[in-house]
């Protein structure tokens, strides 16, 4: 069976895990992702919370899978003239340099239009065009740049980040759906195109439903925000909000059986308000039903405490999976807060291939998170992550056409050894 992005050549000169995530998925997707590291160092991550001494860390494996590795030094003259032959060859180049660094290596976007019209040239960077550009960003700089961090958290507690890499991962996606779409429309004119995606822009982007109650809340209070019902009044921008929902649904999150032991021990509720006779009933509380004051989703909004607080007296009598076997049929939402122990034992993800178990010459087995997106003519089978520079002499014989003897003038060359290795050779 093909894949989807067969035949799309990337020349992946991405780093750490917002460029890795995106070129992971074209990989995924079917696209041979040929990816660029320094000569004997390659990818920061690679060394980065290692567990097994001497193997490539799971940062860098769980971010890499079905890619090539070439190891070339860039700033080196041999090491230019391939990074060209690349260019040349190559559909797609992504990059999430430091704002600059591509430039400086020789590659701004004028050269490479002139080296290849039909090039798709996709960076991901901490912030777009502004006061900010030259900045270096990290994950957590993104999530307080872009808004999600002032609206985590509980409103008596300082902002927060959250453990979901929205700022990274997130905009890996976003710059992936830009390429895709970018080869999409080259098939119609024949020309490359620039896609950028600002991590501030996608973290914004993923917050877009803030940005919406920071409007609504000129017009007054955010009425299904437990702020409200605790009588709290609200500033002049959008609050933490804990665990309420984001949308026109309240829910929170409640203590089921256990929860002295289990951190876990939890499950989302939402009093949905089609669903709001079947929570009734289940939690022993019929008359709410007609109840003055309890019938209408709007004349609830100021007893939500009230509310949650019986829902939990019966939550905590169940198990977070009773809950959820018990509500589903009803069609009340609810959602078990799942460990990440849960997740990586959990036999249905395994099964659709969402966590996978993947063998590596030097750590063993791992378990790693498979490709999200399921696609019934274009199958994902996850491979190892590539050895540093293990694919060098593979890409440059088949992929550019090197002769034999040019590569044998290329390894002297210091071009993609690193000095060391070569002096002792
Ligand atoms: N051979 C030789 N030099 C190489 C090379 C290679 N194969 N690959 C990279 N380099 C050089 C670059 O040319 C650059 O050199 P220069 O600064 O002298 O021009 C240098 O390595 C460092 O690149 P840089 O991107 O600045 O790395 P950094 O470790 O200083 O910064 C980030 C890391 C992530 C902060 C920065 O890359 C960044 O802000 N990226 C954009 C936003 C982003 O993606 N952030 C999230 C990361 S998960």
């Amino acid at each position: 069976m093909t894949k989807a992005l067969e035949g799309v050549k990337v020349l992946d000169f991405t780093h750490v895990q917002s460029g890795p995530t995106c070129t992971q998925l074209l990989a995924w997707l079917g696209a041979d992702v040929i990816k660029v590291e320094r000569p004997g160092e390659g990818d920061a991550t690679r060394k980065q919370l290692v567990d097994v001494a001497g193997a490539d860390s799971l940062y860098f494996t769980m971010l890499n899978h079905n890619k090539r590795s070439i190891t070339i030094d860039t700033k080196n003259k041999t090491g230019k003239e391939i990074l060209e032959r690349l260019v040349k060859t190559c559909d797609v180049l992504v990059e999430n340099f430091a704002p600059g660094a591509l430039d400086r290596m020789g590659f701004s976007w004028e050269n490479i239009q002139k080296l290849n019209p039909r090039m798709i040239m996709a960076s991901v960077k901490g912030f777009g065009p502004g006061k900010y550009e030259d900045c270096k960003v990290y994950e957590n700089v993104a999530q307080c740049a872009g808004g999600s961090a002032s609206t985590t958290g509980f409103r008596d507690g300082p902002p927060l980040v959250t453990g979901a890499q929205i700022g990274d991962s997130g905009t890996g996606l976003h710059l992936a759906l830009g390429i895709v779409a970018a080869l999409l429309q080259r098939e119609r004119t024949g020309r490359g195109q620039k896609v950028l995606a600002p991590m501030q822009d996608g973290v914004l982007n993923l917050c877009r439903v803030k940005l919406r109650d920071q409007q609504r809340l000129e017009k007054g209070p955010l009425r299904e925000y437990s702020q409200f019902g605790d009588g709290v009044p609200f500033g002049n921008a959008v609050p933490r909000a804990g665990n309420d929902s984001g949308g026109g649904q309240p829910g929170r999150i409640l203590r089921c059986k256990g929860w002295e032991t289990d951190p876990n021990a939890y499950t989302y509720f939402i009093t949905q308000a089609a669903a709001w006779e079947h929570v009734c009933d289940v939690i022993g509380e019929p008359g709410w039903k007609t109840a003055p004051g309890f019938s209408k989703p709007a004349e609830r909004l100021d007893k939500l405490n009230l509310i949650f607080d019986r829902i939990e007296q019966w939550t905590m009598t169940k198990t977070k999976f009773e809950v959820m076997d018990i509500c589903n049929p009803l069609d009340i939402p609810v959602g078990p807060i799942l460990s990440m122990k849960e997740i990586a034992e959990d036999e249905g993800l395994r099964a659709t291939g969402t966590i996978v178990e993947v063998d590596h010459p030097t750590r063993g087995k791992y378990l790693s998170v498979g490709c999200p997106i399921k696609m019934s003519d274009s199958p994902v089978e996850v491979t190892r992550s590539p050895l540093l520079g293990e694919h060098t002499y593979e890409v440059l014989g088949q992929v550019l056409g090197y002769t034999a003897d040019e590569i044998a003038a290329i390894k002297t060359s210091g071009a993609t050894e690193p000095a060391k290795k070569m002096a002792a050779e």
